[in-house]
């Protein structure tokens, strides 16, 4: 019989070396754990928000614990604290091996509407609160890309994708690796909006 599969959720504070230049050590993170996450059918999101990680890992039981031990003896955060770790009906995380986010202004509002007075504390939080935080985010991913796809559709019909753009997008899109920050739209495609491409590894091709 396969082993259940296991969500385990823990919040950690990101170390100082680490803090200092977040963006690049996400992108570390994240485009070095897409390929074992994936071998090892893990699914996972990784927000970083006011010196905190809070992450979560959904896959075959032992694989998770084995995987948690060796994130938590990683010096680029520390107390690592699990918040919540049990056997699971189905993933939540399912479309990225390993995705990552910092949460941004526009996330602030996401923040607020879950807890509006208590600062940012995930430890503290209750089961459900951060649960629905890390959904959420996933969630405005998710329409993000698929924002993205159809924009990147309607511009390749009016035949004006500008190549850059393109190969990120399709990078993108096929489930690999993501930009992160804002990707470069000199053809103007998003109008002026900035593109925003945070991460992402999925599961599958
Ligand atoms: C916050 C955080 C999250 C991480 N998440 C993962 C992950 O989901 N999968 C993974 O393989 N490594 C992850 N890592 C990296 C691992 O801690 C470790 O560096 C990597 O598994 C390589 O381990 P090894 O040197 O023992 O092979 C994460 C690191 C940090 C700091």
């Amino acid at each position: 019989m396969s082993p259940p599969l296991h969500r385990l959720i823990y919040a950690s504070r990101i170390a100082p070396s680490c803090q200092d230049d977040l963006k690049s050590a996400l992108v570390d993170i994240v485009t070095r754990a897409i390929a074992p996450n994936r071998a090892a059918r893990i699914s996972s999101l990784l927000v970083a928000h006011r010196g905190w990680f809070v992450q979560a890992l959904e896959g075959p039981r032992p694989t998770v614990e084995t995987l948690f031990e060796t994130i938590a003896a990683d010096p680029r955060h520390h107390h690592a604290l699990p918040l919540a770790a049990a056997d699971a009906d189905a993933r939540l995380f399912e479309p990225w091996s390993m995705g990552a986010r910092m949460l941004s202004l526009g996330d602030e509002a996401v923040l607020a509407a879950l807890n509006p007075k208590a600062p940012f504390e995930p430890a503290r939080l209750p089961e459900r609160t951060v649960l629905r935080l890390l959904t959420t985010v996933a969630d405005v991913h998710w329409r993000m890309l698929g924002e993205q796809q159809r924009r990147q559709d309607d511009t390749k019909r009016a035949g004006r994708l500008q190549v850059d753009y393109q190969l990120e997008a399709r990078c993108l899109l096929k489930g690999q690796i993501g930009d992160f920050g804002t990707l470069q739209d000199p053809a103007g495609i998003a109008g002026d909006r900035p593109l925003d491409v945070s991460f992402i590894g999925m599961i599958g091709e």
